[in-house]
């Protein structure tokens, strides 16, 4: 375990180093592009044969873009609404996401030429007939959080009364609600309205006539040498007929944009596994991320809760005042929102651009280090107190009484309670999904998205969660067994 978790801890600071090279400006070979990859066609995974590989239209020009000026591309994913924050920490050198240039999103950074005009849709349900933004009155309507539909949606809700918005993260949650019948509409773009209307024959979407263009471009730093340069290249390429000739490729009605074979979805729960079959590897692929995640942060929560355990127990009260004050920090506030902080406040307080592997082993280690002390105090207090009246007189020192003699029986007596915790963090290491740690369930949503459909993948990720739950807890009472022998 010592020697898995040493290993585990290299890995994750060697994996973290590239993602440094994107700190600094230009004057380097490697250009990182970030994007959020749920927005097929612009930018999906290719789950086939299990490489975790992005693509779509902008991959392709960001791709040429690069060849031309002669760097090599590395390319990034988040959730959406945290594209410009990753160039503000200066995590990317710039961004492709359909993203539309707006006076806001200009103010904080710059934009390149216009490479693609889109148009908003109204999607709805078969028979709606929602053409106009009046048709939505009274209705509830879903955009994804953080995009220009959001704001043409409130835009739209302040003339036409009545409408309630629902934001959601992705584009398939927003097209999910909708299928549950808990919105009666969103508003999303016409290419990647098409891709989900192919999909899921059940549903419809007409233009928005007018007004609400949604044009792309590429976002960057403020201030990025990079915007002449790019702009040279994208008016070529529009020049030369090669954007419109890639728009074509991944936009005309039967491009190969990965749409599940759309028989399965006509309403009801209809699952249909079979659709997932190919991308099944691929979810798997995210199997030892989770492992490694979750063995790193138990073995270095563990040694954490340790110390703070002992400072608890110490004669020296201000060391048990802090270390009291930091556990109930720690678990009076939550997890996820831990996360967040950890993972987009380092590189803006310290400079160092921290990988969101590595922000979410430090998260996890640092909250799970507060209830692990708990425990461990719990079980040193539980020795005999006889042990260390013994080891006093004998002159034993008190650090190497801790060591030797309190502490290793401490921990046999709270190894149940540490395999709960283990099962605790294994589960909730799906939270580092939401940094764009491509592990178990963000495997599962990365498929989703791509086949548009829900179910089928979330399911086969929870079945693989417990299968994992369930070895833990045979090798735990296994490993309590052999300790209950050697007594
Ligand atoms: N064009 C819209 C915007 O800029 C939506 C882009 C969403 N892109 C994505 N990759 N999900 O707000």
């Amino acid at each position: 375990m010592l020697f898995a978790a040493v290993v585990a801890i290299s890995v994750v600071i060697a994996g973290g180093h590239n993602s440094l090279q994107a700190a600094s400006s230009v004057g380097k070979d490697t250009l990182t592009m970030i994007t959020s990859p749920d927005y097929p066609p612009y930018e999906f995974y290719d789950t086939k044969g299990g490489d975790r590989q992005i693509v779509g239209f902008d991959i392709d020009i960001a791709n040429t873009l690069a060849k031309e000026l002669g760097f090599k591309l590395k390319v990034m994913e988040s959730d959406f609404n945290g594209l410009i924050p990753a160039l503000q920490a200066n995590r990317a050198d710039f961004v492709m996401a359909g993203m539309t240039p707006t006076p806001e999103r200009q103010k904080n950074v710059d934009f390149s030429i216009i490479y693609y005009e889109a148009k908003d849709t109204i999607v709805a349900p078969k028979g709606s007939n929602f053409k106009q933004p009046k048709d939505l009155s009274g209705k509830k309507v879903g955009v994804q959080l953080g995009t220009i539909q959001e704001q043409n949606a409130k835009k739209i809700a302040e003339k036409v009364t009545g409408i309630q918005l629902k934001q959601l993260n992705k584009v398939p949650e927003v097209i999910q609600e909708m299928k549950s019948g808990r919105i009666d509409a969103a508003i999303v773009e016409d290419t990647v309205a098409r891709g989900f209307a192919q999909a899921n024959p059940e549903l419809e979407f007409n233009v928005i006539p007018s007004e609400s263009a949604s044009g792309s471009a590429i976002a960057f730093p403020k201030n990025s040498a990079l915007v002449a340069p790019f702009n040279k290249v994208l008016q070529q390429m529009k020049d030369k007929g090669e954007l419109a000739k890639l728009a074509t490729k991944w936009f005309s009605v039967n491009a190969k944009v990965d749409a599940a074979s759309s028989s399965a979805a006509k309403g009801g729960l209809n699952l249909d596994f079979t659709r997932i079959f190919p991308d099944i590897p691929f979810i798997l692929k995210g199997i030892p991320i989770t492992l490694l995640f979750t063995l790193l942060s138990v073995f270095l929560g563990l040694i954490w809760g340790t110390v703070l355990s002992l400072l608890k127990i110490t004669n020296i009260k201000p060391l048990t005042w802090l270390a009291n004050a930091y556990t109930s920090v720690f678990r009076g506030t939550p997890l996820l929102l831990q996360l967040a902080l950890v993972y987009y406040a380092t590189p803006q307080l310290t400079g160092y651009d921290i990988s969101a592997l590595q922000a979410g082993v430090l998260t996890f280690t640092l909250n799970s280090g507060a209830y692990m002390s708990e425990t461990i105090r719990a079980g040193i207090q539980a020795v005999d107190k006889g042990q260390s009246e013994a080891a006093m007189s004998m002159g034993v020192s008190y650090w190497l009484m801790m060591w030797d003699i309190i502490l290793p029986q401490a921990l046999k007596n709270i190894l149940p309670a540490l395999v709960n915790e283990t099962i605790g963090l294994l589960k909730d290491s799906a939270l580092v999904s939401t940094i764009g740690v491509v592990e178990i369930l963000r495997s599962a949503q990365i498929v989703g998205a791509n086949k548009y459909i829900y179910f089928e993948p979330l399911l086969f990720a929870g079945l693989i969660y417990y299968i994992l739950v369930m070895g833990l807890t045979f090798g735990a009472s296994a490993l309590e067994r052999r300790l209950r022998q050697s007594e």
